[in-house]
């Protein structure tokens, strides 16, 4: 595993987008893996701002995001689709049908799920996996204890989860109960996995997933068996490593 220490969150996003904008030079049609929440949110930032200069071009790039609440259209302003719209898709020149997210309003979990599946394997794989990490050390919605050989499946949102992020609903009530996901398999197979943290707070899951053993207890400690994993993260985030 490769670590780059950052000063702060700017300097974390910074350092994250140099390699995703890298990886997109090396191979403009690039498959990345991304994600919302709010350590994202400074790399899209900084990554608009290159292509904005020109340094960077997404017309040949698809993203297919790790997940997305059941329930939620995607013009509804919680929706993960909504997000990816506002902080990033909205100010770059990606092709919108180059974009997948999980349909929060499918019913049939089954068929979504494989649906996601398919979508993934047709586009050959995922090159780039941007992850951040719950303070349960859970990726994607993978809570503790989730299977590691799942791959996409729809989740019942614990009362942790759901607390964590009620921050972006007006209520706890208005939080979904449950979320479309990548799997921990489907999230292993991606050639290269890079993950951010940031502040103080993410300090302790940092080293139990990074440093501590291997257990679906901590779902992002499986990342321990991945060959291709980069830890990019501020110093109060790795202050515990
Ligand atoms: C987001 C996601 C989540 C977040 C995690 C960290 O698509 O799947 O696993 O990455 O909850 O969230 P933040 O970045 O808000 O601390």
């Amino acid at each position: 595993m490769k670590i780059y220490t950052a000063t702060d969150f700017k300097d974390m996003s910074r350092k994250a987008a140099n390699i995703i904008s890298a990886q997109i030079i090396l191979n403009e049609k690039s498959v990345l893996g991304l994600a919302t929440g709010s350590s994202p949110i400074g790399v899209y930032q900084q990554l608009i701002e290159w292509y904005k200069k020109g340094d960077v071009d997404f017309s040949s790039v698809t993203t297919i995001n790790l997940d997305e609440y059941v329930g939620l259209a995607p013009d509804d302003p919680h929706s993960y689709r909504y997000f990816m719209k506002k902080y990033f898709f909205s100010h770059i020149n990606i092709h919108e049908s180059n974009t997948y997210l999980p349909n929060g309003l499918q019913k049939s979990q089954e068929f979504e799920c494989m649906r996601y599946e398919c979508i993934i394997r047709n586009n050959g794989g995922i090159d780039m996996q941007l992850l951040g990490l719950g303070h349960n050390g859970h990726i994607g919605f993978n809570e503790p204890n989730a299977a590691f050989e799942a791959d996409t499946h729809c989740v019942t949102l614990s009362q942790d989860t759901r607390e964590a992020n009620k921050r972006f609903f007006d209520t706890i009530d208005d939080v979904p109960r449950q979320a479309y996901t990548m799997g921990i398999k489907t999230i292993m197979q991606a050639r290269r996995i890079v993950v951010i943290v940031s502040g103080e707070s993410k300090a302790e899951i940092v080293k139990r997933s990074f440093f501590g053993s291997i257990t679906p207890d901590v779902p992002a400690s499986v990342l321990q068996l991945h060959n291709n994993v980069t830890l990019v993260g501020d110093k109060a985030a790795l202050s515990l490593i």
